[in-house]
Parts: structure tokens; sequence; C-alpha cells
């Protein structure tokens, strides 16, 4: 069979799991495009890869048999370029957040249905081994329905850069709200998207200017930049099925150290999915939990569920699954109707901690 044809365009951090991820699914990389040529020259040369390109356009123009193309750039090209592949006949693997609100992400799903091709993004940590380990439990019956979750990504000093695209909202969308959507993503994915009503938050913008909360991932601080993002939220969600979720995200805030966590409380069973980070990252300080509570025979129970440890987080596994989702049938990890989902809730983030009232979400 002929293999599958990638090009991936932005040469970041994501890019080498992208990479990873779609050899290990037996896909091809055929080109990378960065308008930036010493990063793209520096990522080639890196990974075998025998062609570059400073954009999508470009790329596509030259190599038409590509199949299709990861999307690794700042949020705010997110849509563009996705519908620009979509239109022009491929598949596309796009990061996280699917874009800068649900109008975008209207948009994009509109032209994956006209197009019929696959859009999937990098919702990394359902692919989890721990999430997958979850989701089987979930859906096998054996926590029944999930009353309420709590889905937080919070960090004490975690700002990727200082006037960066990541702090400037008209690049990124927003701070930790946007940029950190995993767990708000996978307490969705766990509750069976249930359909969201109401929503209450409240952000903050403390630390924003402090170089002491500037975390060990991201780029750059950029001298005159833009810093005009939150630093953390707090809100309470309500969903049509009498569900509930709290979520909490934050970059800069007084915990006691990063914490990236699903919990739930299910009619016949609770859990919880957590890691716990290290001092800078994942170092041997981080733990691991995924954790099912119940009852049996009058007793109490806990369930420790040891899955193998996933440095890269699902990164690697979920690119492996889209390559499958396009050329074997496999079921997606993710759909572009349960990131719609998701982006109508984080423009609700927004409005509701901008007004200081609660949104209904329609
Ligand atoms: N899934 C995850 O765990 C995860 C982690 C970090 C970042 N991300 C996401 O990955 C994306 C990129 O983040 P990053 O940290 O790699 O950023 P980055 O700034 O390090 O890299 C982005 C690259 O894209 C290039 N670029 C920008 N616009 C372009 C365009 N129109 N055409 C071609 N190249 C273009 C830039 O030159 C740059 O090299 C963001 O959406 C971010 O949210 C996801």
């Amino acid at each position: 069979m002929e293999k599958i044809k990638i090009g991936i365009v932005g040469a970041g951090g994501m890019a080498l799991y992208h990479y990873k991820g779609f050899i290990k699914a037996g896909a091809e990389v055929k080109a990378i495009a960065d308008m930036d040529q010493t990063r793209a020259q520096a990522f080639a040369a890196a990974n075998n890869i025998e062609k570059i390109y400073t954009g999508l356009g470009e790329m596509l123009d030259a190599l038409p048999e590509l199949d299709g193309v990861s999307i690794i750039t700042p949020n705010k090209f997110h849509r563009p370029l996705t519908v620009e592949a979509l239109e022009r006949g491929k598949h596309v693997y796009c990061e996280k957040p699917p874009a800068l609100n649900a109008a975008e992400m209207g948009e994009m799903l509109d032209a994956s249905k006209k197009a019929g091709k696959r859009l999937m993004f990098d919702f990394n940590n359902r692919a989890r081994p721990e999430s997958q380990a979850m989701i089987g439990y979930i859906r096998d019956g054996k926590v029944g329905t999930i009353n309420s979750a709590q889905a937080s990504w919070i960090r004490r000093a975690g700002i990727p850069g200082f006037g960066g695209w990541f702090t400037t909202k008209a690049l990124s969308g927003g701070g930790p709200v946007i940029d950190l959507p995993h767990m708000l993503d996978l307490a969705l994915y766990f509750m069976g998207f249930p359909e969201p009503e109401y929503l209450l938050s409240a952000a903050y913008y403390d630390f924003m200017d402090n170089r002491a909360f500037k975390g060990p991932w991201g780029i750059p601080d950029a001298a005159r930049g833009i810093t005009d993002v939150e630093s953390s939220c707090h809100a309470m969600l309500t969903f049509k099925t009498g569900q509930n979720l709290m979520i909490r995200s934050s970059w800069a805030e007084m915990n006691e150290r990063e914490v990236v966590s699903v919990t739930f409380q299910g009619a016949k069973a609770g859990g919880k999915l957590e890691r716990i980070f290290g001092i800078d990252g994942l170092d041997e300080t981080s733990i691991d939990t995924c954790r099912l509570f119940t009852e049996a025979y009058g007793n109490q129970v806990d369930l420790d569920i040891k899955t193998e440890k996933d440095e890269s987080m699902g990164r690697i596994g979920n690119a492996v699954n889209f390559i499958n989702a396009i050329g074997g049938g496999a079921k997606p990890y993710n759909t572009p109707e349960e990131a719609l989902i998701l982006m109508k809730i984080v423009d609700a983030l927004y409005e509701s901690a901008a007004t200081r009232k609660p949104v209904l979400i329609r």
C-alpha cells in the first residue's frame, strides 16, 4: 500500500512529536514549511526531510500529492491555514487550541464537511495511556453517569514568555484558558460531551509583568511585546443533562506546584487522572495517578490503574491516530464537532469573566 504523505507547517516545539507520530504510523513526511527558514532547515536536516518551503501555499503548489498537513503555528493562523488546506483537498491535523474562538472553529468545521476531509486536533491528553484506560472503564459502564467533574491545569510559575505571541491576545486568543484547554477537553470526553448550558467565571491578571513567574517552557521574551492576557481563571459550568464541571486554569498563581488533572464523581464510581509535575516540568518528582473510587461487598474500594509512562503525554499517540484515522479507518480520538463545543465554552469563559455575569451557552 502506498504511504500517506504529510507536510508540516511550523517548525516549533511540537513539530518533532508530530513527525515521530506520523513516522511511527507508517506515513512519510515529505516537507516542512516555516517562514523562518533557519528553523525549517534545522528541522529538515535533523529529520531527513527532503523539501523546505516558506508557507503552506508554496508547499501545496509544489507537492500536490500530499494527503495531509499538520499545522503547528501560533493560534491566530490555525483557522486560515486549516481552511486553505481543506479547500485544497487535504486532511488536516492542527495543534490546540483549535482556533481563536467558536466562530472561527465553525468555519473550520464547515470547510472539513465541504471538503469531505478529516480535521483532527492535538488534544494529545486523550491519547495518554491513562486516559485510554479510563475511557475504557467509562464506556464499559463501570463509572455510570458522571454527575460532577473538576478540570484543572494550574501552574504556579509558568508564563510561556513575556511579550511573544503567547501573551498577545490578538495572536493567541488569550492566556491559560485557551492555551491549556486539555483538561477541560478530557473532562468533556469522560462526561460524553454533554451540551453545555450556563457558565460563570472569574479571570485574574496578577503577575503578568513579573519575570519571577516565567515558566521553563515557551518562547523567548520580546522586549517591546504585548502582554494583555489573563494569568488565571476559575469557573463553573452546568450542562443541559444536569451534570456540572468546575474549571481551573493558570499560568501564574500562588499554587503549591503544577497540577494537571481531571477528577470526577460518577453514579457508580469516582475517578482521578492526574499528573503532578516536577519542579521543572517532567522530572523524577512528577507523580502520575489513574484511579477509580468505588464500593464493593460493603467496602470502599480504590482501583489503582497501572499504565505505561508516556513522556510525550500522548502527543505521539495522537499523531499516530490521525494517520490511522485517515488511512486505516481508525476512529479518531477527537472530532471538529467536539472542538466546536469546547470553543463555545472557551468563548463563554472569557465573556463571563469580562461581564461578571453568567453566560447562557447556545
Ligand atoms: N499540544 C501541546 O502540548 C502543545 C504544546 C506547546 C504548543 N502547542 C501549540 O503549538 C502551536 C505552536 O506553538 P510553538 O510553541 O511551537 O510556537 P513557536 O512560536 O515556537 O513556533 C511556531 C512556528 O510557526 C512559524 N510560523 C508562524 N506562522 C507561520 C505561517 N503562517 N506559515 C508557516 N510558519 C509559520 C514560526 O516561524 C515558528 O517557527 C501553538 O498553537 C501552541 O498552542 C501545543
